[in-house]
């Protein structure tokens, strides 16, 4: 028999559903557990995304595990996807949540690395910076099976806003945000494209710089206006995007947060950059010259990240 292509999700909120969702509308996963600490909560959801099953014509098996059950559910994952905590609401920062979403991700990564140790675990709660920080620590998986979604929604929003200001298919769009996932991540000017061309040669500058402002700040303007909570469809989609590239083993190069190691002039701190995803997890950091403006822009991403993964230390949140 084949193996079974197993992934559970962490939080069955907004996040949590839309990417079980996508997952069985694509076909990316044999079994997709739903996980939470609200009682029955996935597995109402789950039951309920089955009963579809037959309309839209998948058949990912999706099941529900809550309180008390959580963990025994996500033995035997090949990737775990955590996405529970506080979403942001507005007025905030991601990282005012840290206090709050530090000592839940101590909890579950202490569980993914007893029950599913080898599994790659994929984070997207936030403060991403700080909670991928915190999952290295707690589970001391090896780096290349932690990896940070942020980096693929921060380019998907990009290259959404890309396609829409020249009026083309998001599918003759290539885009690429780098960085921390705050408001100092660093979309790429040089390197993306619409229709192979560098959007820097199609696009007036001062309209770019507005465009990378609106990418920036992508998060909150969702945040402004679902007002009680913070974006979930592009967030699952990258999370999707990123298992569909593991569980198939396509290689796909995908912006990430992962630990570099001396990569970009940046040394023990989790950091989005291109990444070749496959069955190992991360498989290859991708290096790319980057421009003096884009250097300098990382640099200063990457310092902020070294600020809130110093405040997790300094708050003895682990
Ligand atoms: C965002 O950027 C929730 O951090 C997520 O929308």
């Amino acid at each position: 028999m084949l193996g079974i292509r197993k992934v559970s999700i962490i939080g069955s909120g907004h996040v949590g559903e839309s990417a079980a969702f996508i997952m069985a509308m694509r076909g990316i996963a044999d079994e997709v557990v739903m996980t939470d600490v609200v009682e029955d909560l996935p597995e109402g959801k789950a039951l309920d995304m089955m009963e579809a099953a037959p309309i839209l014509g998948y058949d990912t098996k999706i099941k529900g595990s809550s309180k008390g059950k959580i963990y025994d559910a996500i033995e035997d994952s090949d990737v775990v996807i955590m996405t529970a905590g506080f979403p942001r609401l507005p007025g905030m920062s991601r990282d005012d949540l840290l206090g709050k979403n530090i000592p839940i991700m101590r909890q579950v990564a202490e569980n993914v690395a007893k029950y599913a140790p080898n599994s790659i675990f994929l984070v997207v709660a936030n403060p991403l910076d700080a909670m991928i920080y915190a999952a290295k620590k707690v589970t001391g998986f090896p780096d290349n099976r932690l990896v940070g979604q942020a980096g693929a929604l921060d380019s998907a929003r990009f290259m959404s806003f890309l396609a829409a200001e020249k009026g083309v298919s998001v599918k003759n769009v290539w885009g690429m945000t780098l960085g921390s996932h705050g408001d100092d991540m660093v979309p790429l000017r040089d390197y993306s494209q619409i229709y192979g061309v560098p959007v820097n040669k199609l696009i007036e500058a001062d309209r770019l710089e507005e465009i990378v402002e609106r990418t920036r700040k992508g998060g909150g303007e969702i945040v402004k206006l679902l007002k009680k909570g913070s974006a979930y469809w592009a967030p699952a989609a990258g999370a999707a995007w990123m298992t569909e590239s593991i569980l198939r083993d396509e290689k796909a190069v995908i912006p990430c947060h992962t630990f570099l190691h001396g990569e970009y002039g940046i040394n023990d701190l989790p950091v989005g950059v291109p990444v070749q995803l496959g069955k190992g997890g991360v498989e290859k950091i991708i290096e790319i010259d980057l421009s003096d403006q884009e250097k300098a822009e990382l640099k200063k991403s990457a310092d902020h990240v070294a600020e809130v993964c110093k405040r997790v230390d300094d708050l003895k949140l682990l």
